[in-house]
């Protein structure tokens, strides 16, 4: 089946006397993967390296995910507050035909229950029945303590693009009091581009909803065999890369991703671009009488150990100003709005409906479910969002693939 083109919302429920939950399912065929977020709240008090640790992610690639300045003195032990909200870089993978992350295991401690793991320590982005099904639990009653549960999240890549431009997707737990434009304005996208993504028919959310935004992200375009050549960088953060010895942002003025040797970099490869004195993102401008005579030195991916580097020369109408970097914001304290896209928010980009105005597609009328707008869908149909309530949203999930792929 023409799978990764086209995708489902699925309809199913958290509890089943809880109102239905949704969430964005992408079906997937191939074991690529691709780098995704998903969107988490702190249930405690947790130093950053927690935090990292949670996930097994890089503390590093936390931090900078979060445009959290990594020079901060001692940042990994920094203690970030109850309820923060943190963007989580994940790797997405296709795991039983849809896309999920599953690097994420979780030792269970005295008096851990499924719901608490699921609901309280990841936030609701995972279901108890989700945890269940992934680790064969029979009685979920008795969990053993020490055991390493894998904890399934909820991820999609949609070809890491949106409307043909680069897109990081940010799985995201609906809270009570969001709207759909709101969570717009927040990510720098759209009402009309979050509903075309999540086949919605109308620009409508409960708490609980997971739906995936698409952020607006630079792409790195290295060749695959470089390790990194997955590299996407969402506007207004940065990553690390190369063994930590490149920092890469993206934003705030353009979509174009920019490298520079990272302030970590300790013992690194050469830096330096071949046949110049140049160095990673060093740029040079001469005024001509043609133009602006502009070298630069930019990052081409990491392979093997080496830092590939590119030099290229350009004529250009105008010498370009001076990079513009993200900002970077001192690791919170306290919560004070949430860290969202931009660490110096618009003003009150979630109340009062926010700066974009949706633009909703024709009230009443259910979009089919629809195609990925980058996903370059090819023929593939369905049937409109199918709703069910049964007792547990894995389930569903599987039921509904069997059941779609009978359809399909
Ligand atoms: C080249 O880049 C390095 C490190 O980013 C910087 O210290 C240096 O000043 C730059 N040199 C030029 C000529 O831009
Ligand atoms: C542009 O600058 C580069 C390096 O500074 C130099 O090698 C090249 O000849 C210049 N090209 C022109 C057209 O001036
Ligand atoms: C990577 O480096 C190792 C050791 O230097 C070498 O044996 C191997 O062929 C290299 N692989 C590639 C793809 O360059
Ligand atoms: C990137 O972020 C900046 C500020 O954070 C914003 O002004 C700009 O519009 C964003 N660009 C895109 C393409 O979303
Ligand atoms: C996936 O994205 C790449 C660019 O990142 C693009 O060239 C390709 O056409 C896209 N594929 C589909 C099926 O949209």
């Amino acid at each position: 089946m023409p799978s990764s083109t086209f995708f489902f919302f699925f309809l199913f429920s958290l509890f089943p006397y809880l109102s239905i939950c949704k969430s964005t399912i992408e079906p997937c065929s191939v074991s690529d993967s691709c780098n995704a977020m998903v969107g988490y709240t702190l249930y405690t008090d947790l130093k950053v390296a927690e935090v990292a640790s949670l996930f097994q992610i890089d503390p590093i690639a936390l931090l900078t995910a979060n445009a959290i300045d990594i020079a901060f003195p001692d940042v990994e032990n920094h203690i970030l507050p109850t309820r923060l909200f943190l963007k989580i870089p994940v790797l997405c993978s296709c795991s039983e035909g849809i896309r999920k992350s599953v690097s994420t295991h979780y030792k269970t401690r005295p008096s851990d229950t499924l719901s608490y793991i699921a609901d309280t320590v990841f936030s609701s982005l995972v279901s108890a029945d989700q945890i269940r099904n992934a680790n064969g639990i029979s009685d979920p009653s008795v969990l053993d303590v020490g055991r390493a549960l894998l904890i399934p999240l909820p991820c999609t890549c949609f070809n890491s693009t949106d409307n043909s431009l680069p897109a990081v997707y940010l799985s995201y737990v609906v809270r009570s009091g969001d709207t759909v434009a709101g969570i717009a304005a927040q990510y720098s996208t759209t009402s009309s581009d979050i509903m075309t993504v999540n086949a919605m028919g109308s620009p409508t959310v409960k708490a609980g909803d997971i739906i995936a935004v698409p952020l607006p992200a630079c792409a790195s375009g290295f060749p695959r065999y470089a390790y990194d050549h997955r590299l996407i960088v969402a506007n207004g953060s940065y990553a690390i890369t190369a063994s930590h010895c490149v920092q890469c942002s993206c934003g705030p003025g353009n979509l174009n991703l920019y490298c520079t040797p990272s302030s970590l970099a300790v013992s690194c490869s050469s830096m330096q671009c071949r046949g110049s004195n140049l160095i990673l993102g060093n740029v040079t401008a001469q005024p001509t009488s043609a133009g602006c005579n502009v070298t630069s030195c930019t990052y081409g991916g990491y392979v093997n150990g080496t830092i590939l580097t590119t030099l290229s020369t350009s004529l250009q109408p105008r010498c370009p100003a001076s990079h513009q970097f993200p900002p970077l914001i001192a690791p919170p304290t306290v919560v004070s709005r949430d860290i969202s896209f931009g660490p110096s928010p618009a003003p009150s980009p979630l109340e009062g409906g926010g700066t974009t105005t949706p633009k909703p597609s024709t009230p009443g009328a259910v979009t089919l479910p629809g195609l990925a707008p980058a996903n370059g869908p090819s023929g593939s149909t369905s049937d409109g969002p199918l709703l069910v309530n049964p007792s547990s949203c894995n389930v569903n999930v599987l039921f509904l693939f069997l059941l779609v792929r009978l359809l399909v």
